[in-house]
């Protein structure tokens, strides 16, 4: 285990068939005026919406609606949600539903109080927020499981003007005073968003897996949360409506991505930065993204970590050699459904170069990827 770390996660978490109860209990602690963001409509279909305000209404809060976040929130949606925060001097911030709305409402709570162009200062040149800039509390209900925002600091925003997807991990003010996951809520996410948040779980242990040669304890960890990940995922395409599946997937998704499995890690993240690319172009749900560009990627970097290659086939599928390690990878991929191309996703030829040109790149995991080295993976991904 090497590296030097501090680890605080503030965000309280309430899980289980019970868990929006505990919703009356926090209110008492918040301020009068909630700004309720949520989606394009899912929650009202499906009932939550109604439950969540007669709550919010019986503790006699003053509720500011802010509807139509939309998967991978955009820039223009963020200035509005900020314009709507500062109007009504809104005290509080309730997220309902996926890691889309979630994010985009750190994106607010971070930006209200921001003196200045919070684009630029946050996504572009990734500072935090000075240590004396009010920051709105945020709450969150979650009714995707994928992402991991609901315990973590992360927020991902689309400047769609320019097709520029750009992730900012605030610090730890940022993260939500407290989650509800109810894995009954994420019954009625549809299937192929289901396959999506389950490969984008997968894939941020990877992200925080496939890197340096120690023995370092995230990564029991992380082996255990994959292997637990690889059952519950069969059996949720199997039947969507096994509640044991769900939770655990629910589960899974929030411990890897809730800054405990990093610590200690270099970390990979350009499955991530690659994936965000091909979103802005092609509009495709986030984990599809990765999973189209995911065999090329890790064929890639098994030449420069074999010996963690050689761990996940054995730890993690029963195998012995790294290519059969990948090999099964890619068979279960298959068996749950997912894309393996980004042909699959829309993308076409003569889109690369723009993909290319709109990924953010750095040295990471075992690799120092260039443009040159991203625009094979893609063409091999095609
Ligand atoms: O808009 P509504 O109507 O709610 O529909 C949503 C949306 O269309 C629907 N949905 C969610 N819960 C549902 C449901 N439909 C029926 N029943 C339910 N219970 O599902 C669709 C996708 O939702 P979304 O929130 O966009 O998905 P996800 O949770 O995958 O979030 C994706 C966003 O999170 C970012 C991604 O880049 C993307 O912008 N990420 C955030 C991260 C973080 N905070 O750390 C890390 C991730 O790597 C990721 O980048
Ligand atoms: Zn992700």
């Amino acid at each position: 285990m090497q590296g030097n770390f501090i680890y605080h996660n503030p965000t309280k978490l309430y899980f289980g068939e019970n868990s929006l109860s505990y919703l009356a209990q926090e209110l008492s602690s918040l301020g009068q005026t909630v700004l309720l963001n949520y989606g394009s409509g899912s929650v009202k279909r499906n009932g939550l919406y109604d439950e969540v305000v007669a709550m919010l209404r019986t503790a006699g809060k003053n509720i500011v609606e802010n509807p139509g976040v939309m998967s991978n929130p955009t820039l223009e949606k963020l200035q509005e949600g900020v314009r709507i925060a500062r109007e009504n001097k809104v005290d509080w911030i309730l997220a309902l539903g996926g890691g889309s709305v979630c994010d985009y409402s750190k994106g607010v709570a971070a930006s209200t109080f921001f003196d200045g162009d919070y684009w630029t200062a946050f996504w572009l040149e990734g500072h935090q927020p000075a240590e004396d800039q009010k920051i709105i509390p945020v709450a969150c209900i979650l009714t995707m499981a994928g992402t991991g925002s609901e315990m973590n600091a992360g927020c991902v925003i689309t400047d769609a003007a320019k097709n520029y997807k750009v992730g900012h991990v605030f610090d730890s003010r940022l993260m939500p005073r407290f989650a509800i996951l109810n894995p009954r809520y994420t019954m009625t996410v549809p299937i192929d968003q289901m396959k999506a948040g389950i490969y984008d779980i997968m894939n941020h242990i990877f992200e925080q897996y496939f890197s340096g040669e120690d023995d370092n304890t995230s990564d029991y960890i992380a082996e255990g949360l994959m292997r637990g990940l690889i059952v519950a995922a069969r059996a949720a395409v199997k039947d969507p409506r096994d509640y044991e599946a769900r939770s655990n997937i629910m589960w899974t998704a929030t411990w890897a991505l809730n800054t405990l499995l990093k610590c200690g890690k270099k970390q990979d993240w350009m499955v991530h930065q690659i994936g965000h690319s091909i979103g802005a172009w092609t509009h495709a749900p986030h984990g599809y993204t990765l999973a189209a560009v995911s065999m090329a990627y890790y064929r890639r970097a098994m030449q420069f970590g074999r010996p963690k290659f050689e761990r996940f086939a054995q730890n993690v599928w029963g195998v012995k050699t790294a290519e059969q390690g990948l090999e099964a990878l890619k068979q279960w991929m298959l068996e749950i459904g997912l894309p393996l191309t980004i042909t699959e996703l829309g993308a076409t030829p003569g889109m690369i170069d723009s993909i290319v040109s709109t990924t953010n790149y750095f040295p990471a995991g075992y690799m120092n990827l260039q443009p040159a080295d991203i625009k094979e993976i893609l063409l091999e991904s095609l």
